[in-house]
């Protein structure tokens, strides 16, 4: 068998165009466009593209998206400041504040700051704890890139009621929200870690096997099952330089049903889905009667 790739980049266009249709609709019942902020402090060049990039691509589909860049020697009672500051304005309904931070500013002090109601990214343990009770009706933020997953996952059709999935990688970015949302749809969900015996053997058990630990090709080919629907999360960058994901991709194609390129598959996604997530907020927001 040879996977079939799954496009991330084409699916990550079609969200934005379902994004574009809902900001007119939101600036026509608001008279206003829903508003992203993001906030980096210091100089990582990764970073500071990530964040230009998320900036880009508000504005892109009529948002207020705008970029606060702080210095690297920023207190945390300043960051903490803008956040309070960007909290209290009706006009911002979606914070995200860029990791990682530098080492002097507590990460978990500035991700508890955001109002849950505006944090985007669904990093607040309120979000977190949403996703986890999966309550009908009170459905929290979901982190973006699980949420770009997700949508993935939907598009080849394969089915996860009943399915064995194994997510690599256990952060609170992407692997403890994924198995969340593969347990929502009824998969039966293993999360493995660095500290996992025997992990071909786990990850060969895999219907669907999602790798999220940042490890360049570590995933490999006969590790797959045959048929099975492969995510790969990770971008690293290979000894030639180029950028490569956490599965041996080509190795992997010969026993896989459906795979994720990199690039060109999960990355373009997480960027779509922020969209996706500051337009339910704004509306949420607007239907709470902010
Ligand atoms: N750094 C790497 N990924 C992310 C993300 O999804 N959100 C934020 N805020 N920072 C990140």
């Amino acid at each position: 068998m040879t996977a079939r790739l799954i496009d991330g980049k084409a699916i990550a266009q079609r969200v934005r165009d379902e994004v574009k249709v809902e900001v007119e609709r939101f600036v026509v019942a608001h008279g206003r466009p829903p508003g992203l902020h993001v906030v980096l402090v210091g100089e990582d060049a990764a970073s500071l593209v990530y964040t230009r990039n998320k900036e880009k691509a508000s504005n892109e589909v009529g948002m207020r998206g705008e970029l606060h860049r702080l210095p690297e020697t920023t207190s945390e009672a300043e960051l903490l400041a803008l956040v309070a500051q960007l909290a209290a304005d009706d006009a911002v309904d979606g914070i995200l504040v860029q990791l990682p931070l530098p080492r002097h500013i507590r990460e978990a002090r500035v991700l508890d700051a955001v109002p849950a109601e505006k944090d985007v990214d669904g990093f607040h343990p309120l979000n977190a704890g949403l996703l986890a009770t999966a309550r009908p009706g009170r459905e929290g933020l979901v982190p973006c890139t699980p949420r770009g997953c997700m949508r993935l996952l939907a598009e080849t059709g394969t089915a996860l009621a009943g399915a064995r999935a194994v997510v690599v990688g256990r952060s609170n970015i992407v692997g403890k929200p994924i198995a969340q949302l593969l347990l929502a749809q009824h998969a039966t969900v293993t999360i493995a870690h660095s500290r996992t015996r025997d992990l071909g053997a786990l990850c060969r058990e895999a219907d669907v096997l999602v790798a999220a630990v940042g490890k360049a090709r570590m995933i490999q080919g006969d590790w797959v099952k045959e048929g099975a629907t492969v995510i790969d999360v990770g971008i690293n960058r290979g000894a030639d330089g180029k950028l490569v994901g956490d599965v041996d991709t080509e190795a992997a194609r010969e026993r896989a049903a459906w795979i994720t390129p990199v690039p060109g598959g999960v990355g373009p996604m997480t960027i779509a889905c922020l969209l996706e997530n500051t337009v339910i907020a704004a509306k949420a927001r607007m239907a709470a009667g902010a």
